[in-house]
């Protein structure tokens, strides 16, 4: 259900004092409608806490919510008060997350530091910590003298996936105990998947080693043990209990990710600036002090999914990650709790839709949610 209702105001910080006033919104063709939905694209104004349960499972979802640096209205001094703010989203994000999911976490070093615990907590698995370095232009003309430390110019984005479990094990445990349920020796397994020792020395491995099967490597493990292991005991390698799996299940059973060519995990890319950063006000001020580089966002959305996908971010802002699910053909789906957030972030979406230069073409189905907002 989606709460249309008037949203009680965060907390005030010195984020709000320092925002452009969304002048140009007072325009009429604004009427703050509480979703805008446009082909894949959805935002919605609202708390993501009232609205994810009507959202498709997400195959990506990008985190860039409180810092501890009150950088926004309702984010927290500092990074100690960040468990708290947190925890209901990672509980939410958790219930729908699936074994394809892949978790970006954008922070302070200490505010990822901080929240480690509590992702893991909930079941997702560090996979690598990303460093957007912003260089020194960014600290160019500040006195950094009396600073008893060296000058910050990064941001990290950490990335999480759930793991899977079939019947309590996970899949490297799964892969070994259903091979010796066959009663076949261990090795046959090398002959069963047509590869010279990789399934013994790296498929059962149950240690760092481990790595999955490909997919017709898997597929060919499969047909073996359930034509050749003890008859008493098939299926073997089902996930449904009645029939072996298939490769689409198997391939369900892991986050995606796909390799980006060029990019290690320090990203080397200057803050926002210039005609880069949105501005909605008459007088040219940011119109979000925490906006993000598209391009940065595209990478994480190209790196962990696919055309056709669902993109989650729930703490939209100017919705640079929906804007960057929108420009790669997926599903974006994003949450702004700030009204004037939420009004020059569709608008910015909506002249993206519209045709600017990086525009894809508006989609053939242009309002599939909600209201229509023309
Ligand atoms: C760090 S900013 C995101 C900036 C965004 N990545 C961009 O590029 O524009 C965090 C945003 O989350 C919003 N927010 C905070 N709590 C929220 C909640 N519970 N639901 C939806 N939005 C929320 C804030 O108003 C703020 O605009």
């Amino acid at each position: 259900m989606i709460n249309k209702g008037p949203l009680s105001p965060p907390p005030s910080t010195v984020g709000r004092g320092k925002r452009a006033q969304p002048t140009l919104l007072a325009d009429a063709t604004y009427r703050n409608p509480a979703i805008f939905a446009s082909g894949q694209t959805a935002l919605y104004h609202n708390d993501f806490l009232n609205v994810y349960k009507s959202w498709p499972d997400p195959t990506v979802i990008i985190s860039d919510g409180a810092y501890g640096v009150l950088g926004f209205d309702g984010d927290t001094a500092d990074a100690s008060r960040l468990t708290d703010w947190y925890s209901p989203h990672i509980s939410a994000w958790s219930k729908k997350a699936t074994p394809q999911t892949t978790l970006w976490v954008w922070n302070t070093e200490v505010g990822w530091a901080t929240l480690h615990p509590l992702l893991t907590e909930h079941g997702w698995k560090y996979v690598g910590l990303n460093i957007w370095d912003k260089g020194k232009a960014h600290i160019a003309g500040k006195n950094t003298t009396k600073l008893k430390r060296f000058p910050v110019v990064t941001e990290v984005c950490a990335q999480y996936v759930r793991e899977a479990t079939i019947q309590g094990l996970t899949v490297k445990e799964w892969l070994l105990f259903e091979w010796k349920r066959t009663g076949l020796p261990l090795y046959e397994a090398n002959i069963a998947a047509g590869v010279k020792s990789a399934a013994t020395r790296k498929y059962f491995d149950q240690g760092h080693l481990w790595y999955p099967p490909p997919p017709e490597a898997f597929i060919k493990l499969v047909h073996y043990a359930n034509l050749k292991g003890d008859p008493a005991g098939r299926p073997y390698y089902s996930l449904n209990g009645k029939r072996p799996a298939t490769k689409e299940e198997w391939l369900k059973l892991f986050p995606k990710f796909n390799p980006i060519h060029g990019y290690t995990n320090v990203w080397k890319r200057p803050a926002l600036k210039g005609k880069e950063r949105v501005s909605l006000d008459k007088n040219g001020a940011a119109a979000h002090l925490n906006q993000k580089p598209l391009d940065l966002m595209r990478l994480l959305i190209e790196a962990s999914s696919d055309p056709g996908d669902v993109v989650w971010e729930p703490f939209g802002g100017l919705f640079t990650g929906t804007l960057a699910a929108y420009l790669t053909s997926r599903k974006g789906f994003g949450s702004e709790i700030d009204r004037d957030y939420y009004l020059m972030g569709i608008h910015r979406i909506q002249s993206a839709l519209v045709g600017s230069s990086t525009a894809r073409p508006l989609p053939q189905q242009p309002f599939l949610y909600g209201e229509r907002n023309e």
